[in-house]
């Protein structure tokens, strides 16, 4: 692929990957399935496409892409101030990342001991939507591109038009969780990707990596469209 740029020199990229780990105590932890490979996969295309990329990743055992600068997260909180801190700076952010939804609202220092305890309650609160809170600030302007990912057991793809609209994106990517084949894990990915303009794109079921390629391929022609006014002339 070509060397992607604009008038102000090469294309950023900003990507989330992996999971968060929110804190119960010293030694335990609430995370998920993810295990970073989509996330690392698209950051891995925007990179051989000529891009310059940073990763802001939660724990993962995958290594960084060559040519990437690796950000290394833990908890939502971090991912949320390393991302807010360089989403004004970058042409195209991708939340690929799994982030943690609730969080223990006290977390203990030391471990909790058992005692004689036979049942614990633990009380989560919300975390940031960092999705969400990046639309807002965006507002009406066209800079950062903003690409959600919304992993889906059900309703896929009103579920994930309601996620691109009432988070403010231009494109969202609605993977089925509950298929062994694609999301959480597997090797595999296929998707429906939703435009703020109202189309619909199918990526059919690829590895991860060419996924990835079929998905930065699509931004960077949406943004090429922008910046040529095609989408403006209808
Ligand atoms: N996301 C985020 N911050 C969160 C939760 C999610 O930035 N606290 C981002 C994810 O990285 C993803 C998108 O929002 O790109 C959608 O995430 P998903 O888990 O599918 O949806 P949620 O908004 O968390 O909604 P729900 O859990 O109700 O499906």
């Amino acid at each position: 692929m070509a060397a992607s740029g604009t008038s102000r020199g090469r294309l950023s990229f900003l990507v989330s990957s992996g999971p968060t780990r929110e804190r119960i105590d010293d030694v335990r932890f609430i995370s998920n399935r993810s295990t970073g490979r989509m996330g690392h996969a698209v950051a891995e295309a925007a990179r051989v496409a000529g891009c310059d990329v940073v990763l802001v990743s939660g724990p993962v055992s995958l290594s960084p892409p060559d040519g990437v600068r690796l950000v290394s997260v833990e908890s939502s909180a971090e991912m949320s101030r390393e991302i807010r801190a360089r989403s004004d700076s970058s042409d195209v952010v991708v939340m690929a990342a799994a982030v943690s939804d609730f969080r223990p609202g006290k977390p203990v220092s030391g471990k909790i001991k058992k005692g004689g305890l036979c049942s614990l309650v633990l009380e989560l609160e919300r975390t940031e939507d960092i999705l969400a809170a990046l639309g807002k600030e965006k507002g009406g302007s066209a800079r950062p591109f903003l690409v959600g990912f919304a992993a889906e057991t059900s309703d896929l793809e009103a579920n994930a038009l309601e996620k691109l609209r009432r988070k403010n994106l231009d494109m969202i990517v609605a993977n089925d969780v509950s298929l062994f084949d694609r999301g959480f894990g597997s090797d595999s990915n296929a998707a429906i990707v939703l435009h703020s303009s109202g189309e619909k794109t199918e990526i059919p079921l690829v590895s991860k990596s060419e996924f990835a390629e079929r998905l930065v391929g699509m931004i960077l022609e949406r943004l090429e469209r922008t910046a040529t006014g095609v989408e403006s002339m209808g």
